[in-house]
């Protein structure tokens, strides 16, 4: 009991000591000086050219129908045509014998989040004689005035961690298929070789393990696509809902099966047909119906499976009971110090799950 406490203390403290560093300290003076930042440390930031992924605005997208849409969907329209843009920041590639690649979507600014996971369940290289690799996907922020110090705190961070892919578009909802796209490119061309991807948002935790144990007997030739799978859902079409779709952007009545986007697994085999797929469909504001669009037009139909809890945990489940998540493969929406309660609880062997909640 008591060095579990002390970890605990331990792990809350470094947490707060980053947060501290990374913003309180920027208000009154830069993270570091461009003395401070050596050319070696800068190399990862590199311009594949100089002309900027300029794409123009397609205004006939916007002919009758469309005209008094919400402002973000005339944007998503307007550019919807927009689908190459440059790389930022990248990784090195791959090795061969990568396992499992953790593929995290996070914005710019979600620096307590990306602490958190690469110090738990994005932590560990190697489990049960598995390698793992952990990337996060960025955009750009678009807040102005933020540009700045978050390009040095990115430079800083793909550095020390060589853990970032961010490309060139504002890293926003609408642009989240843009996100996909521009990730299985980088897969195809980077990490050729991984057998399987877990792609999750930045708010989930991942029992790495159940995940390990669930496929290291399964072929990453063959197709697999598991998750928390939505059957026949409905199109919202109410405006003020955020994921609200009109007619004019998809006229049927039901979307196609899909793993809901906080977390799902896929195959390396359904990666790259994934990607073969998305250069052909057009871009859908909302990125896991997107994949299930792609999944329909490629005829793999998505597993569902109990552990995903994509949707976080329902009642009558304790949604902190440490049991619970022994059992489970993933669960949305976990702030950062939870995360790190989770991590350090459900390491702890003398653990008694005899009544297990799970399932
Ligand atoms: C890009 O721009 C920089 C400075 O404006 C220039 O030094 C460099 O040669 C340019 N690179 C290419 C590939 O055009
Ligand atoms: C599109 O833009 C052009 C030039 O800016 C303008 O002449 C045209 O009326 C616009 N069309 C629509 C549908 O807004
Ligand atoms: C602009 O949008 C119209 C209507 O959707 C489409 O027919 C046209 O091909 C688009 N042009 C470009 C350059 O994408
Ligand atoms: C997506 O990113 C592009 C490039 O930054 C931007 O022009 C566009 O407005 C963004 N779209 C949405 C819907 O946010």
């Amino acid at each position: 009991m008591f060095p579990r406490m002390v970890m605990l203390a331990f792990y809350l403290l470094s947490l707060m000591l980053f947060s501290w560093v990374l913003f309180i300290r920027q208000d009154t003076k830069p993270l570091m000086n461009s003395k401070e930042m050596k050319a070696p440390e800068l190399r990862l930031r590199f311009w594949t050219s100089n002309k900027t992924s300029k794409c123009l605005p397609n205004n006939t997208t916007l002919a009758n129908p469309a005209a008094n849409l919400p402002e973000l969907h005339r944007v998503f329209l307007l550019y919807k045509h927009c689908r190459n843009f440059r790389t930022l920041l990248k990784p090195k590639r791959c090795e061969s014998d990568i396992f499992l690649l953790l593929a995290v979507k996070s914005s710019p600014i979600n620096i307590d989040r990306r602490i958190a996971i690469r110090n738990t369940w994005g932590k560990e290289q190697i489990t049960r004689g598995k390698k793992i690799k952990l990337v996060f996907l960025l955009g750009q922020t678009e807040v102005k005035g933020q540009v700045q110090s978050l390009h040095q705190l990115l430079d800083y961070e793909s550095n020390e961690f060589g853990d970032l892919i961010q490309w060139d578009f504002v890293d926003t909802f609408f642009n989240l298929t843009l996100k996909e796209i521009h990730f299985l490119r980088w897969f195809k061309k980077d990490c050729p070789q991984a057998k399987f991807v877990l792609k999750g948002d930045d708010d989930v935790f991942v029992n790495t393990h159940n995940i390990i144990e669930f496929l290291h007997e399964l072929n990453p030739e063959g197709d697999l696509f598991v998750g928390d799978v939505i059957r026949r859902a409905l199109p919202i079409r109410n405006t003020k809902v955020k994921y609200f779709i009109p007619k004019s952007m998809y006229a049927n009545n039901y979307y196609p099966m899909y793993a809901g986007g906080g977390g799902y697994l896929m195959s390396r085999k359904t990666v790259e047909r994934l990607k073969d797929a998305a250069e052909e469909v057009e871009l859908f504001p909302i990125d896991d119906v997107f994949v299930g669009m792609c999944m329909e037009k490629m005829n793999v139909t998505p597993v569902n499976h109990a552990g995903f809890k994509t949707f976080g945990i329902q009642k009558p489940f304790n949604a902190f009971d440490p049991c619970l998540y022994k059992g489970l493969m993933l669960v949305h929406k976990l702030e950062p110090t939870q995360m790190w309660v989770m991590w350090s609880l459900i390491k702890d062997d003398g653990l008694k799950c005899a009544a297990s909640l799970a399932r």
